[in-house]
């Protein structure tokens, strides 16, 4: 038995008539409170970063994930060991005594260093590795969406139904390297990254902020936020407010974003506040999905002029341009010429037609 307080609340008398023999703290506590808590009462005491590390710990599957939890646990930790090695040495004598306890504390803080070094290490490595990723999917011309939202919201399972519900292109460099990419095609024929994120919690242990970083900065460089909302929750407006909180902390709070209320199907009352900018959907029954894939497609396309345009082979610098002054929709490679269907912005169109009028074969 267990329960919740918050640190104002909290009494021996609330704890007895709960009957628990574990108290969770729904504030951080330091080392010290925690420990003079604990001794005040019979009752095993932890806060709410405790918990929260512990659920990121069971539920982390990438190995970059686990490494960021542990990393995040262990930084919890380490203050909390020297609190308790300094209450030992004490019991251990005066200055230059060595207890027993004393000793083993100190190699345990050793230890716990050593394997912070260790993770960071790594994890540097793995963003690197990210980095490099980042950099070859930035010269492939697609854009971004990446999916965010309140842990539980259904980030995952919409993720899922996106790229069944269209066209998966197949790409095994993004399938085995970064498996929380995918590449999907839409309605119209544009290409995108859809990626998935790590979910945000109110109050949010700071280790684990810091042990995000990395992958909270996909958000940040995104061109489309989907930010994912569970309406069957009492408090999604509290939930959605939070993430809106996070996006501005890390400075993705001016990104185009679409709002999707999930869940739909657990609500009789229909979705509440929906509007062009928040589309009902449910991620588990399908409905919605349609009109979330042509709204992303919208807002990604919008002031932007289709062309096709038929390039001579030999004009691989025209067909450069054209990735990067827009986006490739098709590129369809015929005898001798490339067909690119693009949209790009009208001013560009303009120029392009004049460029190719003065390319042998080509027309635009
Ligand atoms: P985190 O990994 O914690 O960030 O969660 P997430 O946002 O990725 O959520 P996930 O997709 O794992 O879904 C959480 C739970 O909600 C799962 O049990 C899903 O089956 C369920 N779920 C997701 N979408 C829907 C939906 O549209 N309707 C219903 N009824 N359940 C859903």
């Amino acid at each position: 038995p267990w329960f919740l307080v918050a640190r104002m609340d909290w009494s021996e008398a609330l704890a007895d008539a709960h009957g628990a023999s574990v108290v969770i703290f729904d504030d951080p506590l330091s080392p010290a409170q925690q420990r003079n808590l604990e001794k005040g009462t019979a009752r095993k005491v932890i806060d709410r970063s405790a918990l929260i590390l512990d659920i990121f710990a069971q539920r982390a599957r990438s190995l970059e994930g686990k490494m960021q939890v542990e990393l995040a646990q262990l930084q919890y930790l380490l203050p909390r060991l020297t609190r308790q090695w300094t209450h030992l040495s004490r019991l251990g004598g005066g200055v230059g005594t060595r207890g027993p306890g004393e000793t083993q504390l100190e190699v345990d803080r050793r230890r716990v260093r050593e394997r912070i070094a260790q993770l960071r290490h790594r994890l540097a490595d793995v963003e690197r590795t990210r980095g490099l990723h980042r950099h070859e999917r930035a010269s492939v011309p697609f854009p971004t969406v990446a999916l965010v939202g309140y842990t539980n919201a259904g980030k995952s399972t919409l993720m899922n139904a996106l790229t069944q519900a269209s066209v998966l292109v197949e790409d095994r460099l993004f399938a085995t390297l970064d498996p929380t990419v995918r590449r999907v095609r839409l309605p119209e024929g544009l290409t995108v990254l859809l990626a998935d994120t790590v979910g945000f919690i109110h109050k949010l242990p700071h280790q684990l902020v810091s042990a995000f970083k990395s992958t909270l900065e996909e958000v940040r460089r995104a061109h489309l936020l989907v930010h994912v909302i569970d309406v069957s929750h009492p408090h999604w407006e509290k939930q959605a407010a939070v993430v809106d909180g996070v996006l501005d902390e890390i400075g993705a709070a001016s990104l185009p974003t679409v709002r999707v209320l999930n869940k739909l199907d657990l609500i009789r009352a229909g979705a509440p506040g929906t509007g062009p900018d928040a589309l009902p959907i449910s991620a588990r029954s399908g409905e919605g999905l349609p009109a979330l894939l042509r709204t992303i497609e919208a807002q990604l396309t919008r002031g932007l002029e289709r062309v096709s345009c038929t390039v001579p082979a030999g004009r691989g610098d025209l067909v450069a341009w054209l990735r990067r002054s827009g986006r490739i929709v098709e590129e369809l490679y015929r005898e001798g010429v490339v067909v690119v269907t693009a949209l790009v912005p009208p001013k560009v169109a303009g120029q392009l037609r004049k460029q190719l009028a003065g390319a042998g074969g080509a027309r635009c």
